[in-house]
């Protein structure tokens, strides 16, 4: 394992945004991250581990070492009565992934088709579309500690996942004596390898208003589970931009959660407002309706813009492979604009996805 300095990140995240690591680490299995904690420049240095950079917003040059995750392979590990257990390396292509669970015969992820990234990069912001999230179809995974060097397992329970969340994106806490509490694992654990559950019985997952639309239009009221994968890809490719051509993170805001007083309020004074009423009472809001409703569709800050089709998808409008791509700065410029009109309008502050390096 090498590490290469002054490494053009441009290629490695998704909005193609213009940016250097100081240093760069191909990992390639856990043995070269042990290699890099047994060599006394890089052991205490701080690192940053990079995925499919499908998540990210670089807002200058990356400072930690950046630790490129590669590890590959995919395999049947097990199964139980219900599930077969399938295993992925963390560098593996998450799309690559869906499509090779469906050829084994072993569906359950295609509602997940197409979201960009990795399979490591996967559990950290627990992904999700279509009414299904990476925790429905969750078994384990393998992460190596980066300041000990020990491999450990975590379960479903011990990754805390949430909605677009999980204990990947939370740092240790400082205690009163100075030491931390172990509450996060971010910058801590570098994910290894990922094991899903994928339902022997398997039923499409439905109910989702892209989908019901795409049953009518074809009148296929049973899809299989490759349909299912067809349908998710056309609605996606419909109104999702491909990274490849126009640089962007996906949504770049979760879509907020408010209570039945708050969502009675808005409603009130805009009665078109999208929402979902969620099991424990609350009431989640589309933060896409949101946005365009405060006029930020197709609107540009420098070379950062508002996607035309999906006002929660934030674009660099430049070069995907060229020097005039929008900044980070850009980036964060647009995104506290729209912020503070969406506060100003509705009183809900939006809160981003993608993590801010
Ligand atoms: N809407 C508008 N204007 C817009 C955008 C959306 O009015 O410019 C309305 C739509 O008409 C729709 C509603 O907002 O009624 C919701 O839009 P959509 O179905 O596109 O889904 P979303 O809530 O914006 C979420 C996920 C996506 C996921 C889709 C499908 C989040 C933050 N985003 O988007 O995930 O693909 O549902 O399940 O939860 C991602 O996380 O990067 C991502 C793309």
């Amino acid at each position: 394992m090498l590490v290469q300095k002054n490494v053009a990140l441009q290629a490695f995240n998704t909005f193609h945004i213009v940016a250097k690591a100081g240093a760069l680490a191909r990992i390639a299995d856990e043995s070269d991250v042990q290699a890099l904690l047994a060599d006394p420049h890089w052991a205490s240095e701080p690192k940053f581990v990079l995925g499919g950079g499908s998540n990210v917003v670089l807002t200058g040059d990356v400072k930690p070492l950046v630790l490129k995750v590669e590890i590959m392979g995919r395999k049947l590990v097990g199964e139980t009565a219900k599930a077969f257990i399938v295993e992925a390396g963390a560098g593996e292509n998450w799309h690559d992934f869906v499509v090779w669970t469906l050829a084994q015969g072993s569906p359950g992820l295609e509602n997940m088709a197409l979201i960009p990234g990795t399979v490591g990069a996967a559990p950290v912001q627990n992904i999700g579309a279509y009414g299904v999230e990476l925790q429905d179809r969750f078994d384990s995974l393998d992460a190596i500690d980066l300041q000990t060097g020990e491999t450990f397992s975590l379960n479903a329970a011990q990754c805390a996942f949430g909605y677009r969340d999980s204990i990947f994106k939370h740092s240790s806490l400082p205690n009163q004596d100075g030491g931390y509490r172990p509450i996060g694992l971010k910058n801590r654990a570098l994910i290894l390898r990922v094991r899903f559950a994928l339902p022997k019985a398997w039923k499409p997952v439905l109910g989702y208003a892209d989908l019901d639309r795409k049953m009518l239009e074809t009148g296929c009221s049973q899809p299989s589970a490759q349909q299912m994968f067809d349908w998710v890809c056309e609605i996606r490719r419909a109104k999702l931009p491909d990274p490849a051509v126009i640089g962007n993170a996906g949504s770049f805001f979760k879509n907020p959660t408010v209570t039945p007083e708050q969502c009675a309020d808005i409603i009130g004074r805009d009665p078109k407002v999208v929402y979902y009423p969620l099991a424990d009472g609350s009431i989640k809001l589309a933060a896409g309706w949101l946005i365009d409703a405060c006029g930020w569709r197709g609107k540009t800050v420098g070379q950062a813009g508002v996607y035309g089709k999906q006002a929660l998808v934030l674009v660099n409008r430049g070069s995907v492979d060229g020097p005039d791509a929008a900044t980070g700065g850009e980036v964060m410029t647009l995104a506290k604009a729209i912020q503070t009109s969406v506060y100003e309008r509705f009183g809900i502050l939006l809160e981003p996805e993608p993590i801010v390096v």
